[in-house]
């Protein structure tokens, strides 16, 4: 399905790391933070453990408590909404953009209430969330704004990269993203007070002056490798690449599905540059997703259902306080959405196959 990039450089950065014997807390964290702040045009970088530790750690630097309430969007994977239940924080989920995926701007300020402390957006498969309008309402109502660019590393909205705007912003680097570290994530923010704080809470929430073994606050071991981040700087260094690689296959599939009226290929906005996490056919029609994703793994070809909604997670049902309220546009996406094989080298002839199982499956299935 997805399958990382990897060449001879990565793995003698790695090896190279493993014979050095410093194995953690050292140059290579350094230098992938260096060149992860430069690359995204923010100040300061704090390289973690995941995804999820990083968007964790964010939700601790926003003042985040229990009771209050945060804006979000049910359209994501779940560490998104999870960074705040960790603190206790109640979830608002506003609907999407049928067009985007990414949470709907124009719903936002009738979520708001007197707890509502931050909003946490999502930069969906890739595509950046509406920035602008989301930080410019959270400014007029005093929120935190925290920014999920996990699947967007390097797309760029209006001129800026992703993860650089709001409070702070999160990256992931799970095998299937755009660069791997195997596990890992990224802090990125302009804010010394966040940053300060964010390295001192991976780090069991040491100061960064003080001895060893004193913790001025409640932290965790959410620190990255060396050698994860040694992979990571080199993974960096041919992250233009891999992006134009990615757009080469999406545009490939786009020209498989253009005259098929029943397949909706990827909509990109004129003011973005996108970096595809995964690409995503929205189907057209009555049929569902999960009849289709059947059919096609018969043939031999997996798929994924991205993304089934937060709302409805079987998880956050009999949570005390939690009424799902209707989010009528990401429950119908979500019955329609899939995510085809995609990766870095994926050859024209494989998309040709995976395109023309897709429509014989829904030939069979509209029999
Ligand atoms: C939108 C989003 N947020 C957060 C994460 C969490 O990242 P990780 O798996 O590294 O914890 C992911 C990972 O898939 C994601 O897609």
């Amino acid at each position: 399905m997805a399958s990382a990039d990897l060449d001879q450089t990565d793995v003698d950065a790695v090896l190279e790391v493993v014979r050095s014997g410093r194995l953690t807390m050292g140059s290579q964290t350094e230098e992938f933070e260096r060149v992860t702040a430069e690359y995204c045009g923010s100040r300061y970088a704090v390289a973690v453990s995941s995804g999820t530790a990083a968007l964790h750690l964010l939700t601790i630097a926003a003042g985040i408590t229990a009771g209050d309430e945060v804006i979000t969007s049910p359209f994501s994977f779940v560490a998104s909404t999870n960074c705040f239940l960790y603190e206790g924080g109640h979830p608002k989920f506003v609907d999407i953009e049928p067009d985007t995926y990414c949470m709907d701007p124009q719903l936002i300020e009738a979520a708001i209430g007197p707890k509502t402390k931050a909003i946490v957006g999502v930069d969906v498969f890739g595509h950046p969330a509406d920035w602008d309008h989301i930080i410019d309402i959270a400014r007029r109502h005093d929120l935190r704004v925290i920014v999920d660019s996990c699947e967007s590393l390097g797309s760029e909205y209006k001129g800026r990269k992703t993860g650089s705007m709001g409070d702070g912003g999160a990256f992931a680097y799970f095998p299937n993203k755009q660069i791997t570290t195997g596990e890992g994530g990224m802090i990125v923010t302009n804010d010394k007070d966040v940053y300060a704080v964010c390295r001192s809470l991976r780090n069991q929430g040491r100061d960064e002056s003080g001895p060893w073994l004193e913790h001025v606050r409640l932290g965790y071991n959410y620190r990255m490798d060396e050698l994860s981040a040694a992979l990571g700087v080199k993974q960096m260094q041919r992250i233009e690449e891999f992006i134009a690689k990615r757009r080469t296959v999406a545009e490939m599939y786009d020209r498989a599905f253009s005259a098929d009226p029943r397949i909706r290929t990827p909509k990109v906005q004129p003011h973005v540059r996108m970096s595809y996490f995964v690409y995503v056919v929205e189907l057209q029609g009555q049929i569902r997703r999960d009849a289709v994703m059947r059919k096609m793994l018969e043939r031999g070809i997996p798929t994924r259902g991205y993304f089934s909604p937060i709302h409805l997670q079987p998880y956050l049902q009999n949570r005390p306080g939690f009424s799902p309220a209707g989010c009528p546009v990401t429950e119908r996406v979500s019955q329609k959405t899939i995510a085809l094989p995609f990766h870095n080298n994926l050859s024209e002839d494989e998309v040709r196959t995976v395109a023309g199982v897709l429509r014989q499956s829904l030939d069979e299935l509209s029999a």
